[in-house]
């Protein structure tokens, strides 16, 4: 991943997808019946294992990459668990990398290899609650066509609103975010929409996605549910 030369999202939508409404519609009356993936099963389980009887707060950083967030969110909730879940092996295989970097002894954190479209299932299944819920910088799928594999445009969307807590979506393409923003208003939750201020004292790129696009000079927004 070189950094500063990042390329701007381009799309071929002119606003917010003109079926994502529709398509909330139908979720809302569809059950996903599919069978869950074994691996992610026994992510899941791991991860309870590892929460053991934890009644305090739960954290999810979904589609955490190499895990640097994850690090960071630990340091930054020190009283919370946070689970960091993201389907690439390579990329969860370079987080020890990074955590050596970063100099991390935090002990309050779990990074998993899983793929969170079942993972969320099964945390929801399990009644799990959140206290916040990091989605930081999501493939945007920008072609029109693409709009059911973005998370607000797929049924996933009612699990992460069901795993409830404060939601945080970042991403450096803003209509991604307005259409998330869209969803959530017609599920009942408002939410705020801003520009990250990268030259905030003390400001620091939350994970390795976020710092390539500042370092190209683009804008990175923030969507926080109330
Ligand atoms: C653009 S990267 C962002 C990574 C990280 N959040 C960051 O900002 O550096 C998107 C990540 O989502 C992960 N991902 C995509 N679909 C996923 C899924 N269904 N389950 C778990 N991870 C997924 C990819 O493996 C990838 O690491």
């Amino acid at each position: 991943m070189s950094a500063g030369n990042s390329r701007i999202v381009e799309t071929n939508q002119t606003g917010i997808h003109e079926q994502l409404g529709e398509l909330v519609n139908k979720y809302l009356l569809t059950q996903n019946r599919k069978p869950i993936q074994s691996h992610t099963q026994q992510a899941f389980d791991s991860v309870l294992a590892w929460l053991g009887d934890w009644q305090g707060d739960i954290i999810f950083d979904s589609c955490c990459g190499v895990g640097l967030s994850t690090i960071i969110l630990a340091q930054r909730f020190p009283q919370a668990r946070v689970i960091g879940i993201d389907k690439s092996e390579q990329r969860v295989g370079k987080h020890s990398h990074h955590c050596d970097t970063f100099n991390n002894t935090s002990q309050n954190y779990i990074l998993v290899r899983a793929d969170v479209i079942d993972f969320w299932r099964l945390a929801v299944k399990q009644k799990m609650q959140l206290s916040h819920h990091f989605l930081l910088y999501p493939n945007p799928y920008p072609k029109k066509t693409q709009i059911q594999k973005r998370w607000h445009g797929s049924s996933s969307f009612l699990d992460i609103i069901a795993l409830g807590g404060v939601l945080e979506v970042r991403s450096n393409w803003l209509l991604y975010l307005e259409e998330c923003q869209f969803v959530l208003k017609k599920l009942g939750h408002s939410s705020t929409l801003s520009a990250i201020d990268a030259f905030e004292p003390g400001f620091e790129p939350l994970t390795l996605f976020e710092k390539k696009y500042m370092n190209s000079g683009q804008v990175c927004y923030q969507l926080e549910t109330h």
